[in-house]
């Protein structure tokens, strides 16, 4: 049984991709990924040097722009469903680079969804935001809130969802936005907030804080998404109705300021960081809180790693990785 996922030298991809490989022993795994320079290619190119040792997967590397390679791939192996993770992330980056959005965030998703109905695939996960909530007054923010996105990168993935919907009611396609929450750990994205701060404290450097470090975050550990993600998937198989679309938040489920995300940060290190505090900026979103009642009721989902662990088990990481660099 192939399936496929897209984004695989990314970080939730690899996660995802590694956790699927050691769970299933009969899936065999197509992953795709441009291995763009948006962050560190090395770190990238690790990922995926990490998953090649496994034999049951297999890496192309291209860009999903090219929907004659993408449709062969589909024809070639006949994926059981499709999970698409792959896009260019970043809320700032998207007000100096829209036309990277564009290309990834919406051909390349229309791309692959055209493929998915045109190859009949039943079921289609891919990667949606906390961002296309915008700015909301009711927490914790429930899937059915009004979606109001304030960065372009947000609206690309609002954009996805709509896409998504539709397809889902017109075709035979079942798919399934997964609206992840400020995910981190280790392997983890060398421009979000833990591994820039981490990086800056230990080489004494001063770090940007935006807002003051008033924002709030649903910070959310790797390893409670990628177990959501599995539950959503194993859920979603099993619904018979073929067009049915659904959306989840992945979160854990609890909101912290980002100065005592910090604050934690300190500890562990054992050195206090230098603080560039700066306004509010554009784009930004001020809290960030899921409701997962959803997903716990239908997936019997428990986020099990709080910040404390979380924040150790990075550092650890980044300790070992960069020593190894
Ligand atoms: N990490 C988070 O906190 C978070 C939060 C909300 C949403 N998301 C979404 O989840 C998904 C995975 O996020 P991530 O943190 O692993 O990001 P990531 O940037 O680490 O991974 C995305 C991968 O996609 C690849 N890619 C981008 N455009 C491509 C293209 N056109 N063709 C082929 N490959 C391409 C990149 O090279 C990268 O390796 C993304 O869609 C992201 O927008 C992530």
């Amino acid at each position: 049984m192939y399936i496929l996922i897209t984004g695989c030298g990314g970080f939730i991809g690899f996660h995802l991709t590694l956790r699927l490989l050691k769970n299933n022993k009969k899936i065999r795994i197509i992953g795709i990924d441009n291995l763009n320079s948006y962050y560190s290619k090395k770190l990238k190119d690790e990922r995926v040097k990490i998953l090649k040792k496994n034999s049951r997967f297999k890496f192309i590397k291209f860009d999903l722009i090219n929907k004659k390679k993408l449709s062969d791939t589909f024809i070639k192996y006949k994926f059981k469903y499709v999970v698409h993770l792959a896009a260019q992330a970043g809320v700032r980056y998207s007000f100096s680079n829209p036309e990277k959005y564009i290309n990834s965030n919406i051909l390349a998703f229309n791309n692959i969804i055209e493929l998915c109905r045109i190859n009949q695939i039943e079921n289609f996960f891919f990667a949606s935001s906390s961002s296309i909530y915008g700015n909301q007054n009711t927490f914790p923010i429930k899937e059915k809130s009004i979606l109001e996105p304030v960065s372009f990168y947000g609206t690309t993935k609002y954009l996805n969802e709509i896409i998504a919907s539709s397809y889902s009611k017109n075709y035979s396609l079942k798919s399934t936005a997964l609206r992840f929450f400020t995910v981190y750990g280790p392997y983890g994205r060398p421009d979000m907030a833990l591994y820039k701060f981490v990086d800056l404290i230990k080489r004494n450097k001063k770090i940007d804080l935006f807002n003051y470090g008033n924002h709030m975050r649903d910070f959310s550990y790797i390893d409670d998404i990628i177990e959501a993600i599995i539950k959503i998937i194993k859920f979603r198989l099993k619904i018979k109705d073929k067009n049915n679309y659904m959306t989840f938040n992945l979160a854990r489920g609890r909101s912290q300021k980002l100065i005592n995300f910090i604050k934690e940060i300190e500890l562990n290190l054992q050195t206090k960081a230098k603080i560039n505090n700066i306004k509010f900026q554009r784009g930004d979103v001020l809290k960030t809180h899921a409701d997962i009642s959803k997903l716990k009721r239908i997936t019997n989902y428990k986020a099990k790693i709080d910040i404390k662990e979380g924040i150790k088990n990075f550092i650890a990481w980044h300790n070992s990785y960069h020593k190894i660099k």
